[in-house]
C-alpha cells in the first residue's frame, strides 16, 4: 500500500463501519480505517459471504452479530484496526481478516479505561518490548501491510525514540495523533512534535489531529512534513471534508449517510450514534430531529424521518 500524499479517514469506534467508509471514499478519501475491533472479538468470528448484500461479513460464531463488514470495492483502501495486548492473539485475529483488507493497524493510542485496563491502546506506549513483539510477529507471519497508530509521549524525545523502535519492526507506516494521553480532544494537537517524528524516520508518517477543512490537509502536510494526513472529527461532522471542491451542506451528507446505511444494512446502533454526533455538532439533540432519531428503532423509522421511504422500499424490495 502506498502511503504518500493520501487523505486518510481515521479509525472511529461506532462510526467507521462500511457505509461511513464508502461515503468518505466517495468524497475523496484515499485510505479508510475501520473502527477499532478487539482481537478477543475477532478470534471468535467466522468469515461469511453475504450474497444478499454482496459483502464479506465476519460474524461472531453461533450468533448473527456482524463484527466487521467489508466489500470488494474497498479491498485496496480499507485498514482493519485492531486492539490487542498479545502478539499471538493479534496474529490469530489478523489471519481471519487479512486477505480481505489492504492493511492491518494496531491501535496504540486509545486512552479509554476499557482499553487501558486490558493492557491495550495507549497502555502499549509504555511497553516497547510488547510493541516490538506484536509488530514483528505480525510482520513475520503475514503477507499483509502492517501499521500502527500512536499518540505523543511526555516529551518529543521519548516519542521519537519509540517511533524509531517501531520503524525497526518493519511496519509500512506510522500514524501519529498529535496529542498526549492526558490531553482532551479540545486541547490543540501538537503538529511540531509530529514534525519531530517525521524528521527522524524514513517510513511514511501519517499525521493526525485538528484537520477541520480541506485546506488543513495541505497545511498539516507542510507543517509536519508527513507523507499523509488523517482526519477523525472533521470527517464525522462533515464527511465531504475530503472533497477538493469544498464541503457540501451537512444535511445533504447526513442523508447520503443514512441512505448508505440502509443500502448496506448497517448496525442501527452505529447509524444512530453517528447521526446523533452529526446533530450534536451542528444543531441540538433536544430538538425534534434529535428526539426522533433517539426514538427510531428501525431503518423504516429513520427513512421516514429523512424522507427516504421510497429509497428504503426500493432497496429492500430489490434484495435477492
Ligand atoms: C468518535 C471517535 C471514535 C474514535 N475511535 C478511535 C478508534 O477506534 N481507534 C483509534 O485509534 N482512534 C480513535 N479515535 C481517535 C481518532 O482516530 C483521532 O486520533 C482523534 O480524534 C484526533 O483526530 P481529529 O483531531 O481529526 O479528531 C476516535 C475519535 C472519535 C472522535
Amino acid at each position: 500500500m502506498d502511503y504518500h500524499n493520501k487523505l486518510v479517514l481515521a479509525p472511529m469506534v461506532r462510526v467507521g463501519t462500511l457505509p461511513f467508509r464508502l461515503l468518505a471514499a466517495e468524497y475523496g478519501a484515499d485510505i479508510t480505517y475501520g473502527e477499532e475491533i478487539i482481537d478477543h472479538r475477532l478470534v471468535k468470528c467466522e468469515r461469511r459471504l453475504n450474497e444478499i448484500l454482496g459483502t464479506i461479513d465476519f460474524v461472531a460464531k453461533g450468533t448473527k452479530e456482524v463484527v466487521f463488514r467489508t466489500c470488494r470495492a474497498e479491498r485496496n483502501m480499507v485498514v482493519f484496526q485492531m486492539g490487542t495486548a498479545d502478539a499471538i492473539r493479534a496474529l490469530s485475529a489478523a489471519q481471519i481478516v487479512c486477505k480481505d483488507v489492504a492493511a492491518v493497524d494496531i491501535n496504540m493510542g486509545c486512552p479509554k479505561s476499557f482499553s487501558l485496563s486490558g493492557g491495550m491502546g495507549a497502555a502499549l506506549l509504555s511497553k516497547p518490548e510488547l510493541i516490538h513483539d506484536i509488530l514483528t510477529t505480525l510482520r513475520r507471519n503475514l503477507d499483509t501491510t502492517i501499521t500502527c497508530k500512536i499518540r505523543l509521549l511526555a516529551s518529543s524525545q521519548e516519542t521519537v525514540e519509540l517511533a524509531r523502535r517501531i520503524e525497526k519492526t518493519g511496519v509500512s507506516a506510522l500514524a501519529v495523533h498529535g496529542r498526549k494521553v492526558k490531553d482532551r480532544p479540545r486541547d490543540p494537537a501538537n503538529w511540531n512534535e509530529i514534525a519531530d517524528v517525521v524528521a527522524s524516520l524514513s517510513i511514511p508518517v501519517i499525521a493526525n489531529g485538528d484537520v477541520f477543512e480541506y485546506e488543513d490537509f495541505g497545511r498539516m502536510k507542510d507543517a509536519t512534513g508527513a507523507s499523509s494526513v488523517m482526519v477523525a472529527r472533521g470527517a464525522l461532522w462533515n464527511t465531504s471534508i475530503f472533497s477538493a471542491k469544498g464541503k457540501l451542506p451537512w444535511d445533504t451528507v447526513k442523508k447520503e449517510y443514512v441512505r448508505k446505511c440502509i443500502l448496506w444494512d448497517n448496525d442501527i446502533k452505529s447509524t444512530k450514534y453517528t447521526v446523533k454526533e452529526m446533530i450534536i455538532h451542528h444543531s441540538c439533540l433536544e430538538l425534534a430531529e434529535g428526539k426522533a432519531v433517539n426514538k427510531s428503532d428501525t431503518y423504516m423509522d429513520l427513512a421516514k424521518l429523512y424522507g427516504e421511504e421510497d429509497y428504503y422500499h426500493f432497496i429492500t424490495m430489490n434484495r435477492p
